[in-house]
């Protein structure tokens, strides 16, 4: 990687995980870190393996959407995991994820870190990181789970794409500092470890609870969009399988599961 290089056995020494990230795979360019993780794990690859990039030629988000990857400057990074679990438990696991990346960013940047579900993280109201949860399922059992993260680490403002220059932002943008791609890793994987484990032992509860603590939705109407169904409401919070909670005008609750929200500003009208 441009700005340290990734020397594994210093990756190795450095790192205080037992096992997330204990299986390093760094890579110049992919077409996405996401689609060659699910590829080792079809072959076997264990929990822990993490598949880093420089630059991705084909990065996924979300809902289709492809995620800009240049080479030099972010954190392209794809954990491998094998929990023990039905393929429905795992579905908080993408705000697990959230909750791991916001503390890693808040470690680098202690001032305006938030979630917006279901799993932008965001500074100052500037997207800095996304995730993208992607399951592989054999006879209904939950086979491997491979959690992707982007983080915009160091690229500069003016190198986004035009339509998401006022959007997006960088650890670089928001603390002035060229941050160590290899140190942002390491911590983000030592996050992650203590979070999954935290939901395998305890389950969702108290990481919904720290999710919560991050997100300023709640209470706020929002439209959520997917597809062509568009749904509105206030926030009233998640559930316990990561479910966005609406609050309905006869005060029944909507829950939905998937989609883009985005936050009604006064006067917009829901
Ligand atoms: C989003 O839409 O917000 C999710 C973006 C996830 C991007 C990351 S980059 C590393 C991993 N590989 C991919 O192809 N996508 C994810």
């Amino acid at each position: 990687m441009a700005d340290s290089g990734f020397d594994p056995e210093a990756w190795l020494a450095s790192l205080t995980t037992r096992r997330i990230g204990r299986r390093p795979l760094w890579v110049g360019q992919v077409d996405s870190t996401n689609r060659l993780a699910l590829k080792l794990a079809a072959e076997g690859a264990p929990e822990g393996t993490v598949v880093i990039a420089d630059s991705q030629t084909a990065g996924r988000g979300r809902l289709r959407r492809a995620w800009q990857s240049p080479p030099g400057c972010n954190l392209y990074l794809s954990l491998l995991l094998r929990p023990a679990i039905a393929p429905a438990a795992a579905a908080p696991l993408t705000l697990v994820a959230g909750v791991a990346v916001a503390e890693t960013v808040l470690s680098f940047c202690p001032e305006g870190v938030s979630l917006k579900w279901p799993n932008d993280v965001l500074i100052r109201g500037c997207k800095v990181a996304g995730i993208l949860a992607e399951a592989k399922a054999d006879a209904g059992v939950l086979a491997a789970i491979v959690v992707g993260i982007g983080l915009n680490v160091n690229i500069a403002r003016d190198d986004f794409a035009p339509d998401h220059r006022d959007l997006a932002t960088s650890l670089r943008e928001e603390t002035g500092t060229i941050q160590d791609r290899g140190e942002v890793a390491a911590r983000l994987c030592e996050r992650f470890e203590t979070a999954y484990n935290r939901f395998l032992t305890e389950g969702f509860a108290p990481l919904r609870s720290r999710w919560l603590e991050f997100t300023d939705m709640v209470g706020r109407p929002v439209r959520v969009r997917f597809g062509e169904v568009l749904q509105g409401g206030t926030v009233a919070g998640i559930d316990l399988d990561g479910a966005l909670l609406l609050c309905q005008a006869d005060g029944s609750l909507l829950r939905v599961t998937a989609g883009d929200a985005t936050v009604v500003k006064p006067g917009e009208g829901r």
